[in-house]
């Protein structure tokens, strides 16, 4: 597929992992490089999208033009830029691993090593999706992904249903070759209606099928 069908569209994408803080030196975060959610970036806008890329910590840049990008470290802060500018988009594609839990409370000196056990306490975090999905006007899209261990299609119908998702892209971190850090990734895209199971290929190619189904729902 090609051409510029998203032209005219305003489309929000979180990308990548969060950090959450501990210490002046240590976070707690997670294994997504961003890949996937900056392969979507440039496939919407190479199609003629404005994109708004909310992108936590990673080395990938992008040069496609038609990106904006706000780069973001915590979970607190991916969830402050996403609110802010979901009301002026048509659609959100949320790619990010946002963590679940943060730090009750950061130190602000460095942990000094102890005899001890450190008992770390952490606080859940906001959860960025069922948020949108609760603002989500008429004719808004949003997309969100699912990366599970086991009982991944009722967990994925679960999240649609409860985070009010247009359609949700699984990835199994069974299949080889899926999920993190890889540059290819296995999909099955779950919708209230049907469920469609694509093989194993290159982000790049992954990023293409999930857009083409975005503008086929718009
Ligand atoms: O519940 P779970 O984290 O598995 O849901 C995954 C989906 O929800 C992804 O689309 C992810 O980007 C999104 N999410 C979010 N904010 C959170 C947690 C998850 O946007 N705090």
């Amino acid at each position: 597929s090609g051409g510029q069908d998203l032209q005219g569209k305003r489309i929000l994408i979180t990308a990548g992992p969060t950090y959450e803080k501990i210490d002046p030196v240590r976070f707690i975060g997670n294994y997504s490089s961003g890949k996937m959610g900056i392969a979507l970036a440039e496939a919407c806008a190479r199609r003629g999208a404005e994109v708004m890329l909310v992108c936590g910590p990673t080395s990938l840049g992008t040069t496609q033009a038609g990106i904006r990008r706000i780069d973001v470290e915590s979970a607190e802060d991916m969830f402050r830029e996403a609110t802010a500018h979901f009301p002026e988009s048509d659609a959100a594609i949320l790619c990010a691993a946002v963590a679940d839990f943060t730090p009750a409370q950061a130190s602000d000196r460095k942990i000094k090593r102890e005899a001890d056990d450190l008992v770390l306490r952490l606080k859940p975090t906001r959860d960025i999706a069922q948020t949108l999905g609760q603002m989500k006007r008429e004719g808004q899209k949003l997309i969100g992904f699912a990366l599970e261990t086991h009982d991944e299609t009722a967990h994925a119908h679960e999240k649609l249903e409860r985070k009010n998702f247009d359609f949700i892209v699984l990835n199994s971190l069974n299949d080889p070759g899926a999920g993190f850090r890889h540059d290819t990734n296995k999909i099955t895209i779950i919708s209230r209606t049907d469920s469609v199971v694509y093989p194993l290929k290159s982000k790049k190619e992954v990023a293409a099928d999930i857009v083409d189904r975005l503008v086929s729902s718009f």
